[in-house]
């Protein structure tokens, strides 16, 4: 069967970019491959975390993949640093990854901001673990949003030259899977901005922990144009918040944009938006009450990644030795 490995930061914040373009998207896919989802808690200390804040966000993570309808026992959900194997392989990569290609990951660029000299190695080195991440399991196949795709293709390198480098053909090519009306919805304040958890505004962005108050404000709130809405995406040229509007309600009713701009082009933002409201509070509801459920019951979800953490690493365990063997570790 064909391996899916993916993964989301317990950065706090999870927002409807995180669901729309990832974690919706996994429950599609969980009949159809062996999956394993994971709490990338490892990723999350590349900027400094609060230790209590990490503990309490790995849970909600957790907890809004169950809530979204990932089967913690058909699938494998756990947190990275329960399994070692993610910190050794990343090292190795570390030797086989080159300087010049994580200097062109957009992704450190950003997070460093003008101040590359004060960011942890952590950051700089990210990519080389989300790597390992992947290839630790030999999966196959990467379900993630838009932003991800240059990581994976960096997975892609790292794969090929660690195969060519000790002349083994040990490593599959990664597939990303990049599907779905929403694939980089962006910020409900600037349609030239990825929603993101980092951004200060929280109007940025809507919460998977937001009530239906605060949804319906924030899609009021959202920045829009003058024009009414467009009856076509041929015409989303140059209207950035009318497409990532569109798209998202497109994503949320599983339809296409095509169909959204066929029902409301013509319309006004403001009719417009009270029909989103309405659909996103009725969407992100039921998940919500789930994901509020189950944060009340943090020994039912530590136990749900302490028994994926034990699946994690029996599959992990015979493709690290493999692994260590071809890098000629003594021992391994
Ligand atoms: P992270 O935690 O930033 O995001 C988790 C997932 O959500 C997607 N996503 C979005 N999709 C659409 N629109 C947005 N505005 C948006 N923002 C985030 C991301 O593409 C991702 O799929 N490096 C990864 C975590 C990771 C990982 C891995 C992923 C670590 N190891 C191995 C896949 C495989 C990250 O920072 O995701």
């Amino acid at each position: 069967m064909k391996r899916i490995f993916s993964g989301v930061q317990p950065t706090g914040n999870l927002h409807l970019g995180n669901y729309l373009g990832a974690i919706r998207n996994w429950v599609r896919l969980q009949d159809d491959y062996d999956c394993i989802f994971c709490v990338v808690d490892m990723h999350a200390i590349t900027v400094r975390q609060k230790p209590e804040e990490l503990t309490a966000n790995t849970r909600e993570v957790a907890a809004a993949m169950i809530a979204s309808g990932v089967d913690p026992k058909k699938n494998i959900i756990f947190n990275q640093s329960q399994v070692s194997g993610h910190a050794e392989l990343a090292w190795i990569f570390n030797c086989v990854a080159r300087l010049g290609w994580l200097s062109r990951m957009t992704q450190f660029k950003e997070k460093a901001g003008k101040d590359k000299e004060n960011a942890s190695v952590g950051l700089f080195a990210y990519p080389n673990l989300m790597a390992a991440d992947i290839l630790l399991y030999k999966a196959t196949h990467v379900p993630v949003g838009e932003d991800q795709k240059q990581h994976l293709e960096l997975t892609r390198d790292i794969a090929q030259k660690f195969n060519s480098d000790f002349g083994v053909d040990l490593f599959p090519m990664v597939e990303p899977l990049i599907f779905g009306a929403a694939t980089r919805v962006m910020s409900l304040k600037n349609g030239a901005a990825k929603m993101s958890k980092s951004d200060p505004s929280d109007n940025s962005r809507i919460g998977m922990t937001d009530d239906s108050g605060a949804i319906a404000r924030k899609i009021r709130k959202a920045k829009t144009d003058p024009h009414p809405l467009p009856a076509s995406p041929k015409e989303f040229d140059g209207r950035p918040e009318a497409a990532n509007l569109m798209g998202i309600y497109a994503s949320l009713a599983d339809s296409t944009v095509e169909d959204v701009c066929a029902r409301f082009g013509g319309e006004q933002f403001s009719t417009f938006k009270q029909h989103l409201a309405d659909l996103a509070v009725a969407k992100l509801g039921p998940v919500q009450e789930e994901m509020r459920r189950l944060m009340g019951d943090p020994a039912y979800v530590d136990g749900v990644l302490g028994d994926g953490a034990a699946r994690a690493r029996e599959i992990a365990r015979p493709i690290l030795k493999e692994i260590q063997e071809a890098v000629g570790f003594l021992g391994a």
